[in-house]
């Protein structure tokens, strides 16, 4: 399963980016306008920094604006994906898009129906918002089961990516059912890393170590200066990383 991070800001995306977590970006104009810059400079430099792919959304609602916004947005990079609102006229620019070339992301998925429409039209990923279906009373991970089962029946090349990802058990539902993607808001990814027992055992391993004392006491000190000058002046780079997994 791959994760993307549903963020615009920079220095969330780069944090998870260091760590080799995450293999793309969900943007929405939500995310860019919350972000106080121009938002088409703010996609650039996002899509510069990520080597994965990059949603970012257009704005316009009918078909020929959509058209014309979207071949813009993926000119802006080569990994530029371009989300469009689940319409007539996003699906009808979804196919002209998808005879281009150009990727896109159906975005606003809210039923399986929806996601069927999307694939025939040609979509690179359909997003179906899990989170905003379940604060409506419905059940949206057993969306993600049921356009998953859809897609395989008829071999459809479109990728489920699950959005509007509320907690970490979202995930692991979805991966269970064979989700391609989930995009993670940067809080839930940081809930992914967490359990308690992890904070108690690691706490338990140095209270242990803070008892050893005399010629043993400073033993992992030493090593860790040899290693310092060992590889001084060879941190990683900060550089665009290669999609995993
Ligand atoms: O970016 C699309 C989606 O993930 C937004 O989720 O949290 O606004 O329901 P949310």
């Amino acid at each position: 399963m791959k994760f993307f991070v549903d963020t615009a800001s920079i220095p969330m995306i780069e944090k998870f980016m260091d760590m080799g977590v995450v293999d793309g970006v969900t943007t929405n104009p939500t995310h860019l306008s919350k972000e106080g810059v121009n938002p088409v400079e703010q996609a650039k430099r996002i899509l510069e920094l990520v080597k994965g792919p990059v949603s970012v959304e257009v704005i316009a609602t009918d078909y020929a604006t959509m058209v014309n916004e979207a071949r813009a947005i993926a000119g802006l990079g080569s990994n530029a994906v371009v989300k469009i609102p689940m319409t007539h006229d996003g699906m009808h620019a979804v196919r002209t898009l998808s005879s281009e070339g150009i990727k896109t992301n159906v975005t606003l998925v809210f039923s399986a129906t929806q996601a069927l429409i999307a694939a025939k039209a040609g979509a690179t990923y359909v997003s179906p918002f899990i989170g905003r279906l379940d604060d409506a009373g419905e059940n949206g991970i057993a969306l993600i089961g049921d356009v998953v089962q859809i897609f395989r029946n008829y071999a459809f090349e479109t990728k489920v990516l699950v959005a509007s990802v509320r907690h970490p058990i979202h995930v692991i539902e979805a991966a269970k059912m064979g989700a391609d993607v989930a995009t993670l808001p940067p809080d839930v990814l940081d809930k992914m890393f967490m359990h308690p027992l992890t904070d108690v055992g690691l706490k338990r391993f140095l209270d242990d170590w803070s008892k050893l004392s005399g010629k043993y006491g400073d033993v992992f000190r030493e090593l860790g200066a040899q290693g310092a000058a060992k590889y001084e002046g060879h941190m990683a780079p900060k550089t665009k990383r290669a999609p995993q997994g």
